[in-house]
């Protein structure tokens, strides 16, 4: 598989291993699901709480590459709606906490699952402010997702020489506690620590504030799980994007000149894009190419590249491919900017938009004749089949799978050639622009499609996300 080869791996095991995944789930939500849990996903039933919005997040962080540990001091700022909270829960699981704090006093706690569960002095009112601060240490554990087989685990990844934190959808509370998920988009302050000649990275814009600290402030909301943290042994190259934009790139120490080449697309690209779907959404860009050892040690790296906010993660070499890096770059926009309101019934326009920009990169080295021809392959991979792709409502197993990529991807192509040039990237810059630095759900494609179109888009959606035969390619 060419462009998709490295993030389509995952597919096949997904597929195979759909059965089991389901059953595991079934059986953990009868048992845990508690009445503060869940922000009402379908797919990930017990996952968030929907009782409070947090706000702010002040990860304060020590890691050592040599023994592994982390230490962490993790402040959550947020606002309780729309009830008055009995009990605060967030998601979180593994480490030793040692003390809770809600505003300022020590709070009592329980934990269980993959909850932490803080009991304030009397109820916190509706629309009240709060302030929670959660001291923990010790080694990271991986965890699992129902999205991905159980081979594959994430969270926070610690391998011989460094860490990288790759959470989606579902694994950012296996390294700190949070609302983990999409519908809680909070603001981030990162501050890591590691002894030298460790190179320490997360979103947003970074500066040196001690000898072995620094501090990364994203100022846009982001998902829990587009939020990273990368300590290793990096070597920095640099660029300036389309109105000056800051472009950082952290490579593996000494394999600096391999990236300097495949990486001059970044900025091409931000251009081509802003120019079509409307302006690049961050303050800063940049990537994170983590080393071997990381891949080495880690199933879930070993393939992966992952749209971390303003600073994308990529398996040594992903980065080198053209098609990758459009892809997580596009997912700026779409996924990070505007994201999901549910996994299941949304991950196919974040994926599907992203396969797109696959096509558009071809489009804008090759022409027509070169975006048609990658169409031509894609549709032709699948229509040879008796069954559609149907990628709008996706189970949590098939998140990641053709279905939404390819079936989302075929989807936007359909939808340029029903409304031509013009009116398609009205239709995407417009999603963008109303619903940036939030949620956005398939109502709001069809919506403004259907304005944009002047007639009514709901049966062209629901033949391409929901129908069961191969859709016809509109003339
Ligand atoms: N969003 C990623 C991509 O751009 C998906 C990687 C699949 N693995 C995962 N853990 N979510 O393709
Ligand atoms: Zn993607």
């Amino acid at each position: 598989m060419r462009g998709y080869g490295l993030r389509g791996q995952v597919v096949s095991f997904s597929m195979r291993l759909r059965p089991l995944i389901s059953l595991g789930c079934t059986f953990l939500c009868a048992f845990a699901l508690a009445q503060d849990d869940g922000i009402g996903d379908p797919t990930f039933p017990t996952l968030g709480n929907k009782g409070y919005k947090a706000t702010h997040y002040l990860l304060k962080l020590n890691y050592d590459p040599e023994t592994a540990q982390l230490k962490a001091n993790v402040t959550m700022e947020g606002v309780v709606d729309p009830s008055p909270l009995s009990t605060l829960s967030v998601d979180f699981s593994g480490f030793t906490v040692s003390a809770v704090k809600l505003n300022g006093a020590s709070a009592t706690f329980t934990r269980s699952g993959a909850k932490l569960r803080v009991k304030p002095a009397s109820p916190l009112a509706a629309g009240s402010k709060f302030a929670l601060e959660t001291i923990y240490s010790g080694k990271p554990e991986l965890i699992g997702s129902a999205a991905l087989p159980p081979i594959y685990k994430g969270g926070w990844v610690a391998y011989p020489g460094g860490a990288v934190a790759a959470c989606e959808p579902d694994m950012s509370h296996g390294w700190f506690p949070c609302n983990d998920h999409p519908l809680n988009k909070a603001t981030f302050d990162v501050e890591i620590t590691a002894p030298r000649p460790y190179v320490t990275v997360s979103n947003g814009i970074g500066k040196t504030i001690g000898p072995t600290t620094t501090h990364f402030t994203l100022d846009k909301p982001a998902l829990t799980c587009m939020v990273t943290v990368a300590v290793g042994k990096y070597g920095i190259l640099k660029q300036v994007g389309p109105n000056s934009l800051p472009i950082t790139n952290y490579v593996p120490l000494g394999t600096e000149t391999q990236y300097i080449e495949p990486l001059q697309v970044t900025p091409k690209f931000i251009q081509y894009l802003s120019d079509r779907i409307g302006p690049y959404p961050f303050a800063s860009y940049g990537t994170i190419t983590f080393p071997d050892e990381a891949s080495k040690s880690n199933k879930l790296l070993e393939v992966m590249a992952l749209e971390t906010t303003s600073i994308p993660l990529f398996s040594p070499g992903s980065s080198k491919d053209a098609a990758t890096l459009c892809h997580e770059l596009t997912h700026q926009w779409m996924g990070d900017c505007v994201s999901v309101t549910n996994w299941g019934d949304d991950i196919w326009w974040v994926e599907g938009f992203a396969q797109y920009s696959e096509f558009m990169l071809a489009e804008m080295n090759g022409g027509k004749a070169a975006y048609d021809a990658a169409i031509k392959a894609a549709y032709a991979s699948v229509s040879a089949q008796s069954h559609w792709l149907k990628p709008g409502h996706l189970p949590a197993a098939d998140m990641f799978s053709l279905r939404s990529y390819i079936g989302g991807a075929l989807t936007f192509h359909a939808l340029r050639k029903k409304l031509g040039d013009e009116k398609f990237f009205q239709v995407v810059r417009q999603f963008v622009d109303k619903h940036r630095y939030g949620n956005a759900s398939v109502k709001d494609w069809i919506e403004i499609a259907t304005q944009v179109a002047g007639e009514d888009m709901k049966p062209f959606f629901d033949t391409w996300l929901y129908g069961d035969a191969v859709p016809k390619l509109p003339s």
